[in-house]
């Protein structure tokens, strides 16, 4: 099978290409480099790797017309800063549907989305929030232009699989709490955190069902959710743990910001039902190979899709 990664050099799409590599697939990666690195795929003889942004038209048609790919994994994504609404929506947007626009063209048979929890606005009326809970991204920048994509796909009439996730982490995770939590305690910094709950999903555990996807089970939305949240001061005192510090630091305690939201709790009901029971990697586990990773690899700094105010306090 020939697939097509879109920003496979960041996380979860470098995962899903290591493990389409694995199992004897080509594979086509373009990935600009925005919060992608080149080291997290190493050479192979069915892997080509293209440098170039999706935005471009272009480059995206030239490459679906020589590849010709079975099925698409479309993981680029912006949204590094709340306020750069230009590269969100020409990554997100323009870049998005330049992709569904190629693989409509060229006949792809399985196209695969990742849309954000964040579609479900910051105050989802049902805890775990249900597949046909109103799609309301007006929140934030990154939220709105994923779910214009999502909107795209939806219209193109292409057999998709979109999988809204809450909290994907593990190695090459470079954005969000757990990042940012190694590299303030390595550098010796006070952490804070909020009272906050988040479900955490190891990358690996969504790359092997992504890979299902990518051989046609499910249609449709999905949530790729354990069904279970866990606080942040939990994330926290388990990246405490993994880093081995010979003390124990403290984290403050900080009230939520204005566009954090308390709890995301997706129902799985319909995954699991195509999917089948999936296994869940345990949260010590998670955090102990992502923090092996930064180890060997740094981090990328912080950031996250917050707004730059709450993140500088
Ligand atoms: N990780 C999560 O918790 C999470 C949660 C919700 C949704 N998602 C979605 O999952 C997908 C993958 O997330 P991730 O965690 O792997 O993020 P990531 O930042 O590690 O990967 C995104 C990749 O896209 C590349 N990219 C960005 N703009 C590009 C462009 N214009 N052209 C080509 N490549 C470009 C980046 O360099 C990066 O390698 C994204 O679509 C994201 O919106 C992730």
């Amino acid at each position: 099978m020939k697939v097509l990664v879109t920003g496979g050099l960041g996380q979860i799409g470098s995962h899903v290409a290591e493990m389409l590599l694995e199992r004897g697939d080509e594979v086509l990666v373009i990935d600009n480099l925005a919060t992608g690195r080149r080291e997290h795929l190493a050479e192979h003889e069915r892997l080509q790797i293209v440098i170039d942004t999706i935005a471009d038209k272009g480059v995206v048609d030239d490459l679906f017309d020589s590849f010709q790919p079975h099925a698409v994994v479309h993981t680029a994504a912006s949204y590094k800063d709340p306020d750069d609404w230009y590269n969100d929506t020409l990554t997100n947007c323009v870049g998005g549907s330049n992709i569904i626009d190629a693989a409509k063209r060229t006949g792809v048979k399985r196209f695969v989305y990742f849309q954000t929890a964040l579609c479900y606005g910051l105050k989802p009326s049902q805890q775990p929030v249900r597949l046909d809970h109103p799609r309301l991204p007006g929140s934030s920048s990154y939220a709105i232009s994923k779910t214009t994509n999502e909107f795209y796909l939806e219209l193109s009439g292409l057999d998709y699989v979109t999988f809204r996730l809450a909290n994907v982490v593990g190695p090459r995770n470079v954005a969000g709490p757990l990042p940012i939590f190694y590299q303030r305690l390595k550098d010796g910094k006070l952490c804070f955190v909020t009272e906050a709950r988040r479900d955490f999903v190891f990358v690996k555990d969504l790359a092997r069902v992504v890979l299902s996807a990518c051989d046609g089970v499910g249609h449709g939305a999905y949530h790729f959710s354990s069904g279970k949240d866990v606080a942040i001061q939990e994330l926290y005192d388990a990246v405490v743990n993994a880093m081995d510090l010979p003390e124990s630091p403290v984290a403050e305690v900080k009230a939520l910001g204005p566009d954090d939201v308390f709890s995301i709790l997706l129902d799985p009901t319909r995954t699991f039902e195509d999917f089948g029971q999936l296994e869940f990697t345990p949260l010590e586990t998670t955090v102990r190979e992502a923090i092996n990773y930064y180890k060997e690899y740094g981090t990328l700094g912080e950031y996250t899709h917050l707004r730059l105010e709450d993140k500088k306090k």
